[in-house]
This record gives structure tokens, sequence and C-alpha cells, in this order.
């Protein structure tokens, strides 16, 4: 089927097509301001506006110590590397996840374990995780898919009895809570990705949290080059030359420029959180009808983020994943498809030693997946757009 990507060009009877991309980034004059003070300062790198955002961040999640890093990537590997993790150990996560979780373990020569999910939320089950626990496990490390957090308590709870750290992907939960306490701030680690999709960004980024100040330190050394705490500031004026490598370490840190759209973008934060609720809250209502959909869910005591709006196709739906993501792309809505689970992808499945059927639950969610548009520069039309598009596309027969 192809259909004129013009407005109003639909045939009688079916909606006019537009074009609803499924991600655009909010900007405005003020990241453009705060750049431009940043390029014509002299000084682009990690510098001060690193350390405010940092502060700022810090503060805004209820954490002690953030620690600003290039993506959420180096996050977790820091995060990892920190807690002594190492080779021949294991870490227990979720394979429904991005791959970056994954393969930061095993940067490490760590083995990921994987824990299937639990099918209402996306997430790890946490009742299946002690099972998985051995002697060689290091770190669990949850991942809050979608924005929406996990089951965080029995997690710290195996965590803090068994003596083993919980490393939480925060990837897409900014700003989410559990119980009333912000991610961010539950856990030894937590890390979060800015990359241009997130609910904020700075292009490619990424902050680690922690109430160690120790790890805090540790990760700061390791994000540039394992070089003493101050050696950032050798080419400032009156800088000392002198610097010394107490660690390998990486090159992870973070631009004043990044920092600087950061800055601006936690400004907007809360405002960019309470327009995706809103979307969020328009699909639920307006798509919740329709037997084809399984919807996400917000239980009671969390507190979900809205990054991502992962509809499942069901056992009822009409059509099939393809036709359905066909369809909204000839109407002109942009979908995704969160996750393929990474011990489906080859080098996971060869590396790991695992096959499809290994985690049935998780490949369930994600045979059924699609994303739907969902960020706060949509507008009430963009969304009543979709809202039909999706109808549409899943009638039986076109
Ligand atoms: C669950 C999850 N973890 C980690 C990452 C990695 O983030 P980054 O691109 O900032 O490294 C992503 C990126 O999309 C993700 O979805």
């Amino acid at each position: 089927m192809s259909v004129v990507r013009t407005e109003n060009a639909a045939t009688p009877g079916e909606p006019a097509v537009r074009q609803i991309p499924f991600h655009r980034p909010s900007f405005d004059e003020r990241e453009l301001q705060s750049i431009e003070e940043v390029l014509r300062s002299g000084w682009v790198t990690t510098g001060e506006r690193t350390r405010e955002f940092e502060r700022r961040f810090a503060a805004y999640v209820g954490a002690s110590h953030a620690v600003a890093v290039n993506s959420c990537t180096a996050a977790l590997h820091l995060a990892f590397a920190a807690a002594g993790i190492g080779a021949g150990d294991e870490v227990i996560t979720t394979p429904y996840t991005f791959v970056a979780t994954v393969e930061t373990i095993c940067y490490l020569g760590a083995r990921p374990v994987f824990v299937d999910i639990d099918p209402a939320t996306r997430n790890i089950d946490s009742a299946a995780i002690e099972e998985k626990i051995s002697a060689r496990t290091r770190a669990i490390a949850p991942v809050h898919i979608a924005g929406l957090p996990c089951e965080m308590d029995p997690i710290l709870e195996i965590g803090e009895r068994r003596g083993i750290p919980v490393i939480e992907d925060a990837a897409h939960s900014l700003p989410a809570s559990y119980k009333g306490r912000r991610i961010g701030s539950l856990s030894r680690a937590t890390a979060f990705s800015f990359y241009a999709t997130k609910n904020l960004t700075t292009g490619e980024g990424g902050m680690l949290t922690t109430e160690d100040v120790e790890l805090a330190r540790r990760c700061r050394r390791l994000s540039l080059h394992g070089i003493s705490a101050d050696g950032w500031k050798r080419y400032r004026l009156g800088g000392k030359w002198f610097y010394e490598v107490t660690d390998m370490g990486y090159k992870y840190n973070l631009t004043d420029v990044a920092a600087a759209m950061g800055i601006v973008q936690l400004e907007k934060l809360d405002a960019f959180d309470a327009r995706r609720r809103e979307i969020a809250l328009a699909y639920t209502k307006r798509l919740g009808d329709l037997p084809d959909l399984a919807l996400p869910c917000e239980p009671g005591h969390v507190r979900h983020a809205w990054h991502l709006f992962i509809v499942g196709l069901t056992g009822a739906a009409r059509v099939s994943r393809e036709t359905f993501i066909e369809r909204l792309t000839d109407r002109g809505v942009g979908t995704s498809v969160h996750f393929i689970p990474a011990h489906l992808h080859p080098y996971y499945a060869e590396k790991l030693g695992h096959r499809r059927g290994d985690f049935p639950r998780a490949e369930a969610a994600f045979d059924g997946a699609v994303s739907l548009p969902l960020y706060p520069a949509m507008t009430d039309d963009d969304v009543d757009y979709v809202v039909s598009a999706v109808r549409w596309a899943l009638a039986p027969s076109r």
C-alpha cells in the first residue's frame, strides 16, 4: 500500500495523511543561548558547566553524587567497573533491554545472567531473581523499561541480604519514582541516558548517580583516563600541568557544550514530564477499548517517566505487527520496536549459548511490541491523529 504523504491526500473515508515522526526533540532559544555562552567562554570540554549540571541533576533526583559522562553506556560500564566486576563474575539482568546493558557487563569479562520478565510490566521479574544467584553473582542490574520502575523493594532486599550491589539502568526513567523516591536515589549506582531521543537530551550524554562518595570519585577518575581528580583543569589559565594516572581509565567525560544543553533541559524537565503524562493518559483512555492492544500500566506505587509508549499486539489482534507498522508508516506515523531481546542477537546468542525459547516472556513481549510516538512537542492534534491512525491500522482488511 502506498499513500502520497501530503496533507489531505487521503481517499474518501480515510483520515488525512500527516507526518508524525517517532521522535522530535524540544529545543528553543534557551538551549541555543546556553551553548553560545559556552562557545564564547573559550572552554568547551569538561569544566564548570559540567560540574553545575552534576550538582543540579543530583539535587533533582535526590542523590548525593552525580558524575556526568558521555553516554549511559559509559555510566553502566563505570558503575560495573567501580563495583569491582571482572572476569568470571556474573551480573543478573533482563534480556528485554537495549544491548548496552549487556555489552557493558561483557566489557569486563563478566557474564550476563538473564531473568525473564513480568509480562504486565516488561520489567525483570523480581520474584525470579533469587533462583539465578550463584556464588559468582556480583551485581543485580534491573532496567526500568520505557520509564516504568521495576519492583525495587524485593530487588534491594535481595541485594542487601546477599551483599550484592544493585546497579540500575535508568536510561528511560527520568523522572520516575518508586514509592515516592526518585529513581537515581535508591541503589548503589544508577545510570541515566541523555541520548537524542531521551526525556532529557544533550545529543549524547549520560549521568551516574550514587550515595557512595568513593564510588563517585572512582567513576569520575575512570571517566577521564584514570587521571587524578582535577586533571581536567590542567589547560586552564593558572591550572597545574602535573597530573597522575592512578587507574586504567576511559574517555567518557561529558563536555561543557553538552552540559549547557543539559542544564536548560533539566529546567524544562517537569514541563516535559507533564506533557508526556498527558499524552500517555490520552492514549490509554482512547485506545483502551481495543482488544487488539495490551497497553502499558502504571501501578499506584510508582511514577512512570513515560519515555516510551509500548503497545503489545494481543492474540485478538486482527492484523500482524508488520502490517500494523506498515499501515502506520503509510499514514505518516513513525513507530519503533523496543526491544529485540539481547539473547536473540546473533553475537550474544552465540557468546552466551542462548536461543529462542530460553526467555519466552521476553520473546512474546518483543513479538507483539510497537512503540507509538510520545514526546512533548506533540500537539493535541498530533495525538488525535495517532489515535485515529492506530484504530484505522488495526482494521482487518484495507
Ligand atoms: C535500556 C537502555 N540502556 C542503555 C542505553 C544506552 O544509552 P546511551 O545511548 O546513552 O549509551 C539505552 C539507549 O537507548 C537503553 O535504551
